[in-house]
């Protein structure tokens, strides 16, 4: 019996999966029609709170999109100017100790751009947008290196991986030159999964690190849930309500079958002391997750 529902909860998370990459696409497509430059016309003055969110999202989204059409040497169509952002090379954000130190996850970051740094303009008219925005693109299917990385998640090691380590070191550095932690990170798919994990760890080093995620893969929210469960538990049942609690449940029981299937239990062991040190933090990440 409890077998036959792993199994089936397995199903569920597997078709989820297969379904949310179909669905990305075809959502990349729909969501480019749009003109994020239309958020502007508004006077941002008179906006609400919910309004003001949504330009928000709106705006790290577009940035995200400029980090997919540079990743894919696509010619850019300059989303984040059309948001209000200069784009910056990562030499300039580093230091030249770090850019010794970290040659060679820079040569591989240079090869596969996966990270955009922005710098708010001073003309920007919203008052949302932050001064600095790290955003990290997702996933292709035909790319070696996002495979060994989207395995890398499963099997939870994706600590190591360059792109983790590059992250880390432009969010610290970013922080350190324009004020404590002062950086919003955000990133889809892949690159939610990545801003996620370098947001926790800085979270726990008390760096508390703005971050905005759209579609991190279900592995990851699974891998979340060990430290952050309320919040996922939150953002699955506002996008399934009545199911939210199964579908939670199965995802659940699958990920524990699966790490309880790899011998750690120095990292189960350090779950609990830092799910204690983000709830007193109050560090949360903002997850958006598409219905489908
Ligand atoms: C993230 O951006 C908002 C503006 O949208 C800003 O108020 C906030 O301070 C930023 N977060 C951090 C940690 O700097």
């Amino acid at each position: 019996m409890g077998s036959m529902s792993a199994l089936l909860g397995g199903g569920i998370v597997c078709w989820a999966y297969g379904a949310y990459v179909i669905n990305n696409h075809y959502k990349e497509k729909e969501a480019k029609t749009n003109d994020p430059e239309q958020i502007f016309t508004a006077n941002d003055k008179q906006d609400d709170a919910r309004v003001r969110k949504i330009k928000k999202r709106l705006i790290l989204g577009s940035l995200v999109y400029g980090v997919y059409d540079m990743f894919e040497g696509k010619p850019p169509i300059e989303w984040w100017t059309k948001v209000h952002y200069d784009l910056l090379e990562l030499d300039e954000v580093l230091t030249e100790d770090d850019l010794d130190r970290y040659a060679t996850e820079l040569q591989d970051e240079h090869k596969n751009k996966y990270l955009g740094v922005f710098r708010r303009k001073k003309e920007s008219p919203s008052a949302e947008a932050s001064d600095w925005v790290v955003a990290i693109s997702g996933t292709e299917p035909l790319n070696w290196a996002d495979l060994q990385n989207d395995l890398a998640i499963i099997l939870e090691t994706l600590n190591s991986k360059n792109l983790i380590t590059i992250l880390e070191v432009v969010v610290r550095s970013l922080g350190a030159q324009h004020g404590f932690c002062s950086v919003n990170v955000t990133g889809h798919s892949l690159g939610a999964a990545a801003g996620l994990l370098v947001c926790r760890r800085l979270a726990l080093k008390g760096c508390l690190v703005e971050g905005h995620f759209f579609n991190p893969p279900f592995t990851t929210l699974e891998s979340l849930a060990h430290t952050c469960t309320h919040a996922v538990k939150h953002a699955l049942m506002r996008v399934f309500p009545a199911e939210g609690e199964n579908f939670f449940d199965a995802g659940k029981r699958l990920g524990s079958k699966v790490l309880h299937a790899v011998p750690d239990t120095d990292r189960r062991s350090k779950a609990l002391p830092e799910f204690k040190t983000l709830a007193e933090a109050k560090w949360s990440p903002y997850l958006y997750v598409n219905k489908k």
